[in-house]
């Protein structure tokens, strides 16, 4: 089985994305025979203009893996950009993409009403990201709900192009959307996401993580009256670090009257506890830059003669060899 995915260098690490992609990823990379995990640096093109952020979130994103306990010796990782084979699957692709298929997809509809760019590169988005799965013939990856439709449309894509051009000729690859942790509440209640302002960051400042923290919004139940775990946010949150037997030992807490501020600073001593190795570990691979250099040139070159043979198979089938 090999699994595969990607991650946008979008930013500042937060809660949702370790609990949504980061961690089931990580622990795919123990299940499967053959991981790949890339930067998707041209994905970021459809919503970063600036050269200089796009190279220092890309720099940060591999840190933050690295940082999060992924071992580079068990996987592959590499930056998108770097295997030229992406963006030309792409392009065979979206000629047997129809235009109906995309229309179709919710992300593109909700990036422009968010106010990015609508241009033909977000509108083909899920077309480059089918590529960046068919290439390595993945039979699962890993993402969180929101991406679903996209992996959707990869499958959609491989059996037309299989039906085009002979069967068997990609892997219609399956999406693995882990239901627990589908969506993680921001600090307000709503999925927690970098454009909502609603993060709880995972590498920030102890002093910008408590700030986080203590401002998440709860009713205005009394300090002890009973409460309803399932309709809090701070226990939705802390639930993710803890097994299922210590999640209903703190929502008896929370039956039995717990105050907020209580919950809250629970919250923040587990999260400060469990991402203190990753904080230590970021801020000495910070200092490597080499290192960081080195371990996606590598993976790059794994990937590149996957992607290469892959492509070769593609050029054959659709009559350009
Ligand atoms: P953001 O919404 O903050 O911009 P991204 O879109 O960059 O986050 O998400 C990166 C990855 O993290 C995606 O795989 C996405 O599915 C996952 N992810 C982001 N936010 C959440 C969330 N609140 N709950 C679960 N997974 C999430
Ligand atoms: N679109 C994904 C996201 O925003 C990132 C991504 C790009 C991806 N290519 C991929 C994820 C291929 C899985 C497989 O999170």
């Amino acid at each position: 089985m090999r699994v595969l995915s990607g991650i946008q260098p979008s930013g500042q690490l937060h809660l949702g994305n370790y609990f949504g992609s980061i961690k089931p990823n990580l622990e795919y990379v123990g299940k499967a025979d053959e991981s790949f995990f890339f930067i998707a640096d041209l994905h970021a093109l459809t919503s970063v203009r600036d050269p200089k952020e796009l190279r220092q979130m890309r720099f940060e994103t591999v840190l933050d893996y690295l940082a999060c306990g992924f071992d580079p010796k068990k996987a592959t990782i590499y930056a998108q950009s770097m295997i030229p084979e992406h963006t030309e699957l792409m392009w065979i692709l979206s000629c047997i993409a129809p235009m109906g298929l995309l229309e179709r997809a919710v992300s593109y509809k909700e990036k422009v009403e968010k106010g990015i760019d609508a241009t033909v590169g977000l509108f083909n988005y899920p077309v480059l990201m089918a590529a960046d799965i068919l290439l390595y013939d993945a039979n699962i990856v890993p993402v969180g709900r929101d991406q679903k439709q996209h992996v959707e449309i990869a499958r959609d894509l491989a059996q037309k192009f299989n039906h085009f051009y002979g069967g068997g000729t990609l892997v219609v690859p399956e999406p693995e959307v882990r239901p627990e942790v589908a969506v993680v509440p921001g600090t307000d209640g709503q999925k927690m996401s970098k454009s909502y302002g609603n993060i709880i960051p995972l590498f920030g400042s102890e002093q910008e993580i408590k700030k986080a923290i203590m401002g998440i919004v709860t009713d205005s139940l009394t300090a002890n009256a009973p409460k309803n775990p399932d309709k809090c946010t701070v226990y939705q949150i802390h639930k993710l670090f803890l097994s299922e037997k210590e999640s209903n030992k703190l929502a008896d807490l929370y039956r039995e009257g717990m105050a907020y501020g209580e919950a809250k600073k629970k919250l923040f001593e587990t999260s400060m506890d469990v991402f203190e190795p990753m904080r230590k570990k970021r801020a000495e691979l910070e200092k490597k830059k080499d290192y960081i250099l080195k371990v996606l040139q590598e993976g790059a070159a794994k990937a590149c003669s996957v992607a290469e043979s892959t492509m070769e198979r593609v050029r054959k089938a659709v009559g350009l060899r």
